[in-house]
């Protein structure tokens, strides 16, 4: 049994800081797109909102630049990753952004948050429960939780590549010369579109975070519904899923939504049969989230979460995947 601990997570991101180094690389749009379906850049004007391990930057640049009303603020536990994510902040002159180094797992923040992002951040840490807690005493009572996980089953090969690695390598990451060495020499790459049609991905730090990370969970829906309410969350509402070279909004209740529409999984997308199509049609909510993880084995997914009906400030389609905790 090979404990990993909080500083063996720092040093991989000074090392190799997430998305991308100093190394010329813009703002990455791709969650922005997201959220723009739901907010206006004006339902945000006067908001608060915090990027919970932001690493570099790159996807907190671009929302800020999306919403130039609003204010953000970014904590990493990484000194690198906010160095990079500085110089971006400075070069593109956004002064809606504010960075700073914090532990989730210490962190006593004194403002709250309208909206609080953390983006593949809770499950590398030592006790994500408590990452969660401490997320949820950040939020304002009305304020929506943004989460990105990975899903177990469209994972299930690049974690056992990485176990692999960490085997070979004996857990050591006190020694990251010796796992890179390691991981350059058994191949392992993570192709561009693994998580979507464009991603800041094949790089060396994306391949570091892919495959040396010392801590890595991946949780079905459910697993996460429970540590939600477990955390004080009344609901959850999975918004898209990530596929192999695409990502896919769901749409649990057939909403009509033009926005959307084009971008969401279609019920034929996964069950071209129409016994099976109606079958699932009869299922619960929860059914038939748990029907759309099996057939379509996501690698990741993209989530809303609250308490009360603080889901109201989303959209309908959204609405539509409210699942309540309690
Ligand atoms: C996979 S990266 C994601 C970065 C960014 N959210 C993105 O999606 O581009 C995970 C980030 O979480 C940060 N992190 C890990 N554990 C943390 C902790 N205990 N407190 C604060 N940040 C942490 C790491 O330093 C790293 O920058």
């Amino acid at each position: 049994m090979h404990t990993a601990r909080t500083e063996d997570v720092r040093r991989l991101y000074e090392l190799y800081p997430f998305p991308r180094g100093f190394e010329r690389c813009g703002p990455d749009f791709v969650f922005t797109y997201a959220m723009r379906m739901h907010f206006l850049p004006s339902d945000l004007a006067g908001r608060n909102v915090l990027d919970a391990g932001c690493g570099t930057g790159h996807k907190l640049a671009a929302l800020a630049l999306s919403y130039p009303a609003a204010r953000f603020v970014g904590i990493d536990l990484s000194e690198q990753s906010l160095a990079v994510a500085r110089s971006l902040v400075s070069e593109i002159r956004l002064a809606n952004v504010e960075l700073r180094r914090e532990n989730l797992l210490e962190m006593d923040l004194e403002d709250t948050f309208d909206l609080v992002q953390s983006i593949g951040v809770l499950h590398h840490l030592e006790d994500p429960l408590k990452g969660l807690r401490n997320l949820g005493r950040a939020l304002k009572e009305s304020g929506l939780l943004s989460l990105w996980f990975y899903h177990p089953f469209g994972e299930a090969d690049r974690l056992i590549k990485r176990e692999l690695l960490l085997t070979l390598w004996q857990h050591n990451w006190e020694d990251m010369a010796q796992g890179q060495a390691l991981m350059e020499a058994l191949d392992l790459n993570l192709p561009p579109t693994y998580y979507g049609p464009r991603e800041i991905a094949g790089s060396l730090e994306s391949n570091a975070d892919a495959y040396m990370h010392p801590i890595v969970n991946a949780y079905r829906f459910d697993e996460i519904f429970a540590m939600l309410r477990e955390a004080g969350n009344d609901w959850a509402a999975v918004d898209f899923v990530n596929l192999e070279g695409d990502v896919k909004f769901l749409n649990l209740d057939g909403v009509t939504d033009p926005l959307t529409s084009a971008f969401c999984l279609r019920d034929s997308d996964l069950f071209p049969s129409e016994l099976v199509r109606e079958r699932f049609g009869r299922l619960s909510k929860m059914d038939r989230l748990r029907a759309v993880e099996l057939a379509s084995k996501p690698r990741g997914y993209q989530l809303f979460a609250g308490k009360a009906d603080s889901h109201v400030q989303l959209g309908e389609r959204i609405r539509g995947n409210v699942v309540q905790l309690r």
